[in-house]
């Protein structure tokens, strides 16, 4: 198939160029580098040896993206584009809705000119709010987010839904992900966090690296194995294979799956792995609990393998190893 990837320039978005080339289909990004670089994509062509088509475009401007669709005569999009910072969505929610709920109404009315009927859309664990059980299945009630950043993901649920009921021949995959980590094994491509991380594992490996002093353990009382917050970790590289399985689903209509392990890892147990498995320190302080935290949340990962053929295959090992590799080989990232 040619697939079109919006945001295809940014952390999962590059390393599932990869996977595609790899399961014999032809790519096209599409990206506006709000948060990334062009930079991401010439290392992508350098690994899977292969010219990756690359628009610079906002997916908001659908001037662009009709050209863009006339030119590339794509079977399938995979709808990356969006702002993801949970914090900044607190101080910015009017950016995020506009952005991330705009540009996908201008990708479907885009679509539906190109007469293109399938999409697969980046949803987020975040959309189960306060999950009432663990595992997580994909019936689980969703909504009551915490931020405005999951509410556009709940939102854009909703609308593709919509749109499936109004065009019989559509066909919408919604996967949400866990929490996507790692890097692929070549270490050229990763995740390349703009300012202070949010997040804790490009937190460990810029304390690691020594960019940071230490990290903030956000909570140790909460009801978990030793106090700290328990989520499921997955590899992005098995991330973006989970959209290679996507694109060979056949039902039409609106889908829902998770992308996940199914296995739960406390932040304590990030931090032993990956000192352990890279030999290399990482300082820590046990904090007060991050508002909005949750203290549980992991996958049911079953109807993936069951409808998708898809599972997580990367281990915890293989997470913190390959996240070391990307930022001890790159220590600020694509800047050279
Ligand atoms: P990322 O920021 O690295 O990638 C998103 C890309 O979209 C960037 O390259 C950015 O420049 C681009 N972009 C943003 N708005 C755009 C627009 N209007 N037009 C064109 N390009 C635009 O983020 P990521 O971690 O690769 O996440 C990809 C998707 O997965 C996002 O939708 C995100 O919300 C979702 N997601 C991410 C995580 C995570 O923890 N990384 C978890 C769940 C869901
Ligand atoms: C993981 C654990 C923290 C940083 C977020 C979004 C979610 C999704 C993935 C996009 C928690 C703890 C963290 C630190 C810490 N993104 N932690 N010190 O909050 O599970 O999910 O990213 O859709 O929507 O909310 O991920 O990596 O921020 O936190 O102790 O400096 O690490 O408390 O237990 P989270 P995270």
């Amino acid at each position: 198939m040619k697939v079109l990837l919006t945001g295809g320039a940014g952390y999962i978005g590059s390393h599932t160029i990869v996977e595609m080339h790899e399961a014999g289909h032809d790519v096209v990004v599409v990206d506006n580098f709000f948060n990334s670089s062009p930079k991401s994509v010439e290392r992508v062509e350098k690994i899977i040896g292969k010219r990756v088509p690359l628009y610079e475009a906002d997916v908001a401007d659908e001037a662009a993206m009709d050209r863009i669709f006339a030119a590339e005569q794509v079977d399938a999009v995979v709808h990356f584009a969006g702002y993801k910072a949970v914090g900044e969505s607190v101080r910015k929610p009017l950016e995020y809705y506009a952005n991330n709920i705009d540009s996908t109404l201008s990708l479907l009315r885009s679509m539906k000119k190109a007469g293109v009927k399938k999409l697969i859309f980046s949803s987020s664990a975040t959309v189960y709010g306060t999950p009432d059980k663990c595992p997580i299945t994909e019936d689980s009630p969703t909504g009551h987010c915490s931020n405005p950043y999951g509410w556009t993901k709940y939102m854009i649920e909703q609308i593709l839904r919509d749109y499936c009921v109004s065009d019989s021949d559509m066909q919408v995959i919604l996967l949400r992900y866990f929490n996507p980590v790692g890097a692929h094994k070549s270490g050229m491509i990763g995740e390349m966090p703009n300012g202070i991380p949010n997040n804790l594992m490009p937190y460990i490996t810029q304390v690691a690296v020594g960019k940071l002093k230490e990290l903030s353990v956000f909570g140790s009382d909460y009801p978990t194995h030793d106090g700290t917050g328990v989520r499921d970790y997955i590899h992005v590289v098995d991330l973006a294979r989970g959209h290679v399985a996507a694109l060979n689903y056949r039902e039409k209509g609106a889908a829902v799956f998770n992308l996940g392990t199914g296995t739960g890892y406390s932040v304590l147990d990030m931090v032993k792995t990956f000192s352990r498995v890279n030999g290399v320190p990482v300082a820590y302080r046990i904090t007060d609990r991050r508002p909005g935290d949750i203290a549980t949340c992991y996958a049911d990962p079953a109807k993936a393998k069951a409808e998708l053929g898809w599972e997580a295959e990367h281990t915890l090992e293989d997470m913190v190893r390959d996240s070391w590799n990307w930022q001890s080989k790159n220590p600020n990232g694509y800047e050279e």
